[in-house]
């Protein structure tokens, strides 16, 4: 086990992706614990992620999201399923990329200085967990590399924490 993380150069993206991945898995091994691998998930992509002013996942319990481990401004705790762009993501259980969250009707502003945001469902087996929520201070910052990388991610956390766990 190593909680050992270094700087990542996201010049290229997917690389930069690929060597993130492997970081978790680091990072990640010989735990379970759904607030600490969570807690650490968030630490190593707000140290990564270039351009972000918040990272962090919602946690799905009792059939709506509440905030788990983040990295940046306090955030609002309880997002009902449909609501905003996470409870919406969690909804269709599908990544909703966004460009200007100002034109995203019903998007929820936690940190008045985000200007663009991606949401990827976390979900292990069938099982709908949660979500993953990463904010930008600018415009478009997310693109399919990054929503492939990200996908990517959550693909690598979701089986490696035990979700039951508080
Ligand atoms: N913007 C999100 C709310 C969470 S904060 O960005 C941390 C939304 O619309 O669901």
């Amino acid at each position: 086990m190593t909680h050992a993380t270094s700087a990542i150069d996201f010049g290229d993206k997917r690389r930069g992706y690929d060597e993130l991945a492997r970081q978790l898995e680091g990072l990640l091994s010989g735990e379970r614990h759904r607030v600490a691998n969570s807690a650490n998930m968030a630490a190593l992509l707000f140290r990564s992620l270039p351009d972000i002013n918040w990272v962090g996942c919602y946690f799905l319990e009792d059939g709506e999201l509440i905030v788990g481990p983040f990295q940046g401004k306090p955030a609002c705790v309880r997002i009902a399923m449909g609501k905003g762009v996470c409870g919406t993501a969690a909804q269709r259980r599908e990544t909703f990329v966004v460009p200007d969250v100002a034109a995203f009707p019903g998007h929820i502003a936690c940190d008045e200085a985000s200007r663009s945001e991606i949401v990827v469902p976390i979900l292990q087996g069938g099982t709908l967990r949660g979500v993953l929520d990463v904010d930008s201070p600018e415009r478009d910052r997310f693109d399919d590399q990054d929503r492939a990388g990200l996908e990517e991610f959550v693909r690598v956390l979701a089986p490696r924490v035990d979700w039951e766990t508080l």
